[in-house]
């Protein structure tokens, strides 16, 4: 090893030894003003953590608070970390979460955006819990708690990122009424999820609304793994499927014939089936695959109507240039697109999530965990 790289890990263990020492230290709600940066965009550095890191800071100005199991960071919970960032906060807090099994439920609300999930991608980093639909509504005993309220982790707070980290609800559906659980619910107007993992079996993705952009993210589930109003571009995430008999992959919701929709570039469907590629969720349900490669877990018919036979007439389900075994079959539901390169071309790529107006993201580079301690 360089001894300038030896200086430079010494004086991080110093710094880091410094940040244990005062672990229950209360920070300052506004730990730096970096006033260059434009926080309206989404990039690579709002998933970066390094070996510049500070008691407080990432080293390059961003506020930092860890969540450790072991009690040396600023909390013990995630949740605990979220209570501590400002409401109305007008720049980027990453919260570093240490490896371990967190069983907890996390709640972002709408006015705490700007916030980052870092996990260690090395080692697993896991928020875990298990509500479903048929749970008492501790608010009101006599009623359930419903599917939009079971989520591990909650997320109504914009301008959200996350990376190296496992978000799991591990009820396991079994045909019972109820068993709806989501593990992440999504419901701020931007996001970004790379390298995270969401694990579930009934409704794991509650993809609410917004638009948000996952890449080489992977997503585990047994009925409508992927649901809910959003506008969202899948991109080389790998989908597996837990199914036993039917089902859907996605579940999109949509009304009317709006701008929101589920698109799946270059992602990987395996898993077991037979599962249909998506069922249509209300009217205008819209879903497309495209350059991806599904595994013969499909129903040949592709798709569901959701035994509405007039949604035939308003849903967009589309397929381009899948391959496998459970790529398009000529028993395809009559309704199922099959696109040209052309047609394809506005799912594509982020513009599809109009990711111009809030994502930057320079496709050299993928984000920094240089984590020497943990
Ligand atoms: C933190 O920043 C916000 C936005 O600039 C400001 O409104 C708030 O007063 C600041 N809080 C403190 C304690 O400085
Ligand atoms: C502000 O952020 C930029 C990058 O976004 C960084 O290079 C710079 O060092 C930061 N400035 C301060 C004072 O932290
Ligand atoms: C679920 O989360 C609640 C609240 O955070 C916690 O009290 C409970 O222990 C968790 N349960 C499991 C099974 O993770
Ligand atoms: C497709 O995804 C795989 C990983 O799943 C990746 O290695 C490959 O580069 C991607 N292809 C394109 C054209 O992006
Ligand atoms: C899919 O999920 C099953 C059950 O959790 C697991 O055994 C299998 O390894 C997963 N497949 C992939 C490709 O991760
Ligand atoms: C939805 O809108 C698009 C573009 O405006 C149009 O091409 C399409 O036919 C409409 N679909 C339905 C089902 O109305």
């Amino acid at each position: 090893m360089a001894s300038s790289s030896l200086r430079v890990v010494s004086i991080f263990m110093l710094c880091f030894a410094l940040f244990l020492a005062t672990a229950e230290a209360q920070l300052s709600p506004n730990a730096t003003n970096n006033a260059t940066r434009d926080y309206r965009y989404i990039t690579w550095q709002d998933l970066d953590f390094g070996i510049e890191a500070t008691r407080d800071t990432d080293g390059q100005g961003t506020r930092v608070i860890y969540v450790a199991k072991n009690g040396h960071g600023h909390s013990t919970t995630v949740q605990g970390a979220v209570d501590m960032v400002p409401e109305n906060n007008n720049e980027r807090v990453k919260i570093v979460i240490f490896a371990g099994t967190y069983n907890e439920r996390v709640y972002i609300p709408s006015n705490k955006p700007y916030i980052s999930f870092i996990g260690n991608p090395n080692y697993p980093t896991v928020i875990t819990n298990s509500t479903k639909a048929s749970d008492v509504d501790p608010r009101d005993p006599r009623r359930e708690l419903g599917t939009s309220r079971t989520a591990t982790v909650e997320v109504e707070g914009d301008y959200f990122a996350a990376t190296g980290i496992t978000i799991q609800n591990t009820v396991v559906a079994n045909g019972q009424l109820g068993a709806q659980a989501v593990a992440l619910r999504l419901a701020g107007e931007n996001a970004f999820l790379y390298n995270t993992r969401i694990l579930g079996s009934q409704d794991t993705l509650l993809d609410d609304r917004g638009k948000h952009y996952f890449y080489k993210c992977y997503i585990e589930g047994l009925v409508d793994f992927i649901c809910g109003e959003a506008q969202s571009l899948f991109q080389d995430c790998v989908l597996n499927s837990t199914a036993k008999s039917s089902g859907g992959i996605a579940a999109h919701h949509r009304e009317k014939n709006d701008s929101t929709g589920f698109s799946f570039v270059n992602c990987t469907i395996t898993g077991t089936g037979s599962i249909y590629l998506g069922r249509a969720w209300g009217p205008y349900s819209r879903t497309v695959y495209s350059h991806c490669h599904i595994d013969g877990i499909i129903n040949p018919v592709g798709w569901s109507d959701w035994n509405q036979p007039e949604r035939q007439k308003t849903v967009f389900f589309a397929e381009a240039q899948n391959r496998g075994r459970g790529s398009w079959s000529r028993r395809r539901v009559p309704y199922a697109k099959r696109l040209n390169p052309s047609q394809a071309q506005p799912f594509l790529d982020i513009n599809f999530v109009d990711g111009e107006q809030w994502l930057r993201l320079d496709e050299n580079t993928s984000p920094q965990f240089n984590c020497l301690c943990c």
